[in-house]
């Protein structure tokens, strides 16, 4: 497995973030994956062993840096000590219009979709720069760019991910690691089923749909700086 691809993808057990692990897993990848419920963990590490690829469940809560801290030094074994592919994929999807929205709400927000994306970056960092084929994805969403009633706490926050995204590429693109936000539009994932009806007579997207286009940007030498999904 020495040549396998070795990604780590943060809220890997569900919707967008499992898809990812499975598209990776069929082409024998080394597959790390981060999200806070361990019997989650280890069941979609079966889905990705029975796929073809190999492994690891990193429990980690995005709000608790120590956790994060831990889960990256635990993938970064499993690789042998490179990281080739980072998708910082978990977040929230919530709708609520502004003055709903609560301190706690806001706060919550920016922790797991804005901090916590910075802190596994920061920590993987250095296993990154070992990799010469490294791609960092994170995953935004096309509200940020057209919000839609009720989606302050997602736009802000995704927009936030999709400037981190373009601030990375200036800083980063130069030493040969390439950055993608990716932008979702709505997707059929269990975290999108609250909301669902929201979306009544639009055609959802699929997980799997995410996760080939991840996929694909990474096998194309000059990926999109922002990838959005129809
Ligand atoms: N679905 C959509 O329509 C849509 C559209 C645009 C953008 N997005 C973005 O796409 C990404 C994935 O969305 P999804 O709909 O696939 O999500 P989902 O179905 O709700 O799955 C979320 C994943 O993230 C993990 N997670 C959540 N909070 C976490 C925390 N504090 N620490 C660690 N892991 C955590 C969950 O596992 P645990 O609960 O076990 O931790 C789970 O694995 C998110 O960033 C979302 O904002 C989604």
């Amino acid at each position: 497995m020495s040549d396998s691809i070795r990604i780590f993808i943060t809220g890997g057990t569900r919707g967008i973030g499992r898809a990812v692990a499975l598209r990776f897993a069929r082409e024998g990848a080394m597959v790390a994956i981060a999200a806070r419920t361990s019997g989650e963990l280890d069941a979609v590490v079966a889905e990705i062993e029975a796929a073809g690829g190999s492994g690891e469940a990193c429990q980690a809560n995005l709000r608790d840096h120590g956790s994060l801290e831990a889960a990256v030094f635990r993938a970064v074994d499993f690789f042998d000590g490179k990281i080739d592919v980072v998708v910082n994929n978990a977040g929230i999807v919530e709708f609520s219009e502004f003055e709903e929205v609560t301190l706690d709400a806001w706060e919550r927000f920016l922790a797991v979709n804005m901090t916590g994306p910075y802190l596994v970056l920061a920590e993987a960092m250095p296993a990154l720069r070992e990799s010469d084929r490294a791609h960092v994805f994170n995953v935004g969403a096309q509200l940020a760019a057209a919000p839609e009633k009720g989606s302050a706490l997602l736009a802000a926050t995704k927009a936030g991910v999709a400037g981190l995204g373009r601030a990375l590429h200036a800083d980063l693109a130069d030493d040969g690691i390439r950055i993608t936000t990716v932008l979702p539009g709505p997707t059929d994932t269990p975290g999108l089923a609250p909301w669902k009806e929201r979306f009544a007579g639009q055609k959802l997207s699929t997980p799997e749909a995410v996760a080939d286009a991840i996929w694909d940007a990474y096998q194309n030498e000059s990926a999109p700086l922002e990838l959005p999904i129809e």
